[in-house]
């Protein structure tokens, strides 16, 4: 916990302690809100980010919870609520890991527990931080997809499914939110380097056929993700709501 000052929006992103979450909060605190940066077990790195939000002059504290876990969910909002006030703007984008199988390799556990783990975090997050949006009369929830959701790829059969539901989840949220002025969007990215996942899946020679497959002839940076995520944490975005917006560089144009 830190000694944030009293003005600014309060942002928590879940999964902030590196790759997109890390830059989002970068992002967020340096255009003036008070960032909160969740993590489950990296603490060293999520200290990090605070410290480099701080050291350029923004406001943020990190806060561990397993974003799977409803007690440690509530507790992370409480936690927040008696340090700041409460969530004004939430961008859900922990990433639970998945199998990356095709269909015919796939178990049922691997692909419903994905499904299962994924819908469960972000209705928990969403149940949490609702409430005090709906007292304040203004909530900005983002949550992070892919374009696998409406392009399938070989082998991500967990992912684009499970992302694909929270696309339609976060359409329902958005139709049952918009009178209490909370906005719901999903913001979809295809690959983006520099980033655990893709790093650890897709190796270089890889990473160039996606770049290939992109208009702009390479693939996403965790800033230009973060780019997108704060036109839909902000206000600018106001008259937004339940969609789903590709950031994949021309690599799918629906
Ligand atoms: N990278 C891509 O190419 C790509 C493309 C499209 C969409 N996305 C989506 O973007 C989001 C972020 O992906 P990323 O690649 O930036 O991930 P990443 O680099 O692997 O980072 C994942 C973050 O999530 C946190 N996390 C994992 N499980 C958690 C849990 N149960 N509770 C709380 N925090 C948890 C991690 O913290 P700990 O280490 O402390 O667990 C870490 O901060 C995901 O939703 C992903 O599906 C990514």
């Amino acid at each position: 916990m830190t000694n944030l000052r009293q003005e600014g929006r309060i942002a928590l992103i879940t999964g902030a302690s590196r790759g997109i979450g890390a830059a989002v909060a970068r992002l967020l605190a340096s255009r003036g809100m008070r960032v909160v940066v969740n993590y489950r077990s990296s603490r060293d790195e999520a200290d990090d980010v605070v410290a480099s939000i701080v050291s350029a002059g923004g406001q943020a504290m990190a806060v561990q919870a397993d974003v799977r876990d409803e007690s440690a969910v509530r507790d992370m909002v409480e936690q927040i609520r008696a340090a700041i006030g409460e969530v004004e703007v939430l961008v859900h984008n922990a990433l639970i890991p998945y199998a990356v199988k095709s269909f015919d390799e796939i178990s049922w556990d691997e692909l419903g527990g994905k499904l299962e783990q994924e819908m469960r975090a972000a209705f928990l997050m969403t149940k949490a931080v609702v409430p005090g949006m709906t007292k304040g009369g203004y909530g900005r929830i983002v949550y992070l997809g892919t374009v696998l959701s409406r392009r399938p790829r070989a082998g991500m059969i967990a992912l684009g499914t499970s992302k694909a539901a929270l696309s339609q989840f976060a359409r329902y949220v958005a139709q049952e939110l918009g009178p209490q002025g909370i906005t719901v969007n999903v913001v979809a990215p295809g690959p983006v380097g520099e980033t655990t996942i893709v790093n650890a899946v897709l190796e270089q020679a890889h990473q160039q056929n996606q770049a290939a497959q992109t208009a702009l002839g390479r693939i996403a940076t965790p800033d230009d993700v973060a780019r997108a995520v704060a036109f839909y944490a902000g206000d600018d975005s106001g008259f937004i709501t339940g969609i789903t917006a590709p950031v994949n560089g021309g690599m799918a144009m629906d």
